[in-house]
C-alpha cells in the first residue's frame, strides 16, 4: 500500500510518499520561516496562503522522486489536528480534492501521532512498548506506547510547551525566530554557572512540567540589566535557559521509564533536534542502561513522510479507517 502524507499545520508543507512493503519513498518540504521570519512569528493568513501554493508543487516533486504516477497512490493520509485552522485547512482540502479526483480514501491524523511514530521511519527502530518524549512547539508530553493507536498520557506540560519557552526565551534576548535552534547555538558558548535559573516541577511528585515561570526568570534577568546585554552575558544567559529546561526533560523522562518498567525512551518533535538535550540524556540513559531513540534529524520538525508513515500503520492496523466521505473535519486543537 502506497499512502501520500499531507502535513500543513503550521509553518511547514511536508508531503511524502510510504510504501507499506519498501519503506519510505519520497518526501519534500517546504519551510516558510523566511517568510513569517521579519515578523517575530508564524502569521496564520500567510501560512495557508503558502500552504496552497507549495502543496501541488510538492506533490509533483515527491512523485517524480519515486518516479511514480499518482494513480498509483493508494490512500491519501492528512494532518486533522492540531495546528493553526486555515493552515490545516488547506492540507485537509488537498487531500480530499485530490482523493476525489482519483477515486481514492483518505485518512485524517493526528499531528502529535505523527511525531511519535517519526523515530520508526529509522533505519534502526525502537520496539514497542517505550516511552515517548514528544517536545516540541505546542506539545511537551511524557506518553506510554505500548504499539500503533496503544497510548497512555503519563505527564504534559500545565503551561508553555518545551519549544515555545525556547522561542519565548530566544524572542526575549533578541534572537530570531525559530528561537530554538539560535537559543541553543548561543548556548554552547555560555558560561553555565552565570545564571542558575530555576528548574519547575523537578522535584514534583508527578510527570508534569510547568515551562513559564523558567521563561518569566530569563526575563527578569534580562530586565535587571540596566544597559544593552553583551554577547558573552547573552550566551551566559541562553546557558542558564538551555540547562535548566534540559535538567527537567532528562530527570522525568528518567523517572517515567522507572516507573513504567521500561528501557526504551524515544524523542520525538522539533525540541528533540536539540544538541543538548540529546547529550544530557544519552548520558542520563547510559548510566542506568537505557536505550534512546531519536527520529533522523530532518524528521524531528514538521513533515510530511511521519504523516504519511502514521496514516500507513493505522491504515494496515485497520482498513475501515480509510473512508471516501470527503466533508472533511479539521480539529485545531
Ligand atoms: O515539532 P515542531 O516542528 O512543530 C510543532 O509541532 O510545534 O517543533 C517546533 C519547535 C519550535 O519551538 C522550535 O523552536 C523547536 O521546535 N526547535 C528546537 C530546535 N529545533 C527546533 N528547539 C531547540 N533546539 C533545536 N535545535
Ligand atoms: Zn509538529
Amino acid at each position: 500500500m502506497i499512502v501520500l502524507g499531507i502535513e500543513s499545520s503550521c509553518d511547514e508543507t511536508g508531503l511524502a510518499l510510504y510504501d507499506t512493503e519498501h519503506g519510505l519513498l519520497a518526501h519534500a518540504l517546504h519551510s516558510q520561516i523566511a517568510m513569517h521570519q521579519e515578523y517575530g512569528g508564524v502569521v496564520p493568513e500567510l501560512a495557508s496562503r503558502d500552504h496552497i501554493r507549495r502543496a501541488l508543487p510538492l506533490l509533483t516533486e515527491v512523485l517524480t522522486q519515486a518516479k511514480l504516477d499518482k494513480h498509483q497512490i493508494d490512500a491519501i493520509a492528512y494532518t486533522q489536528g492540531p495546528g493553526l485552522a486555515g493552515a490545516l485547512l488547506v492540507g485537509a482540502s488537498v487531500a480530499c480534492g485530490l482523493a476525489l479526483a482519483l477515486d481514492k480514501p483518505v485518512i485524517g491524523i493526528h499531528h502529535l501521532e505523527g511525531h511519535l511514530l517519526s523515530p520508526l521511519l529509522a533505519s534502526q527502530p525502537p520496539q514497542f512498548p517505550f516511552i515517548a518524549l514528544l517536545v516540541s512547539g505546542g506539545h511537551t508530553q511524557l506518553m506510554r506506547v505500548d504499539g500503533v493507536g496503544q497510548y497512555k498520557l503519563l505527564g504534559e506540560t500545565l503551561d508553555d510547551a518545551a519549544g515555545e519557552a525556547f522561542d519565548k526565551s530566544a524572542k526575549l534576548l533578541g534572537l530570531t525566530y525559530p528561537g530554538g535552534p539560535a537559543i541553543s547555538r548561543l548556548a554552547e558558548f555560555g558560561d553555565p554557572a552565570a545564571y542558575k535559573l530555576p528548574r519547575p516541577m523537578l522535584h514534583s511528585k508527578d510527570l508534569n512540567f510547568s515551562f513559564s515561570g523558567l521563561k518569566t526568570a530569563v526575563l527578569t534577568v534580562v530586565k535587571n540589566h540596566n544597559t544593552d546585554i553583551c554577547e558573552q552575558d547573552k550566551a551566559n544567559i541562553a546557558r542558564g535557559f538551555v540547562d535548566a529546561l534540559v535538567d527537567v526533560l532528562v530527570a522525568k523522562s528518567m523517572t517515567a521509564l522507572k516507573e513504567q518498567g521500561l528501557k526504551r525512551l524515544v524523542i520525538a518533535g522539533g525540541v528533540g533536534a536539540n544538541q543538548q538535550l540529546r547529550t544530557a540524556l544519552n548520558a542520563a540513559a547510559a548510566k542506568r542502561r537505557y536505550q534512546v531513540f531519536y527520529p533522523e534529524l530532518e524528521f524531528c520538525t514538521d513533515n510530511g513522510a511521519m504523516i504519511a508513515f502514521a496514516g500507513a500503520m493505522r491504515l494496515q492496523q485497520n482498513p475501515a479507517l480509510a473512508t471516501r466521505e470527503y466533508g472533511f473535519n479539521v480539529r485545531p486543537r
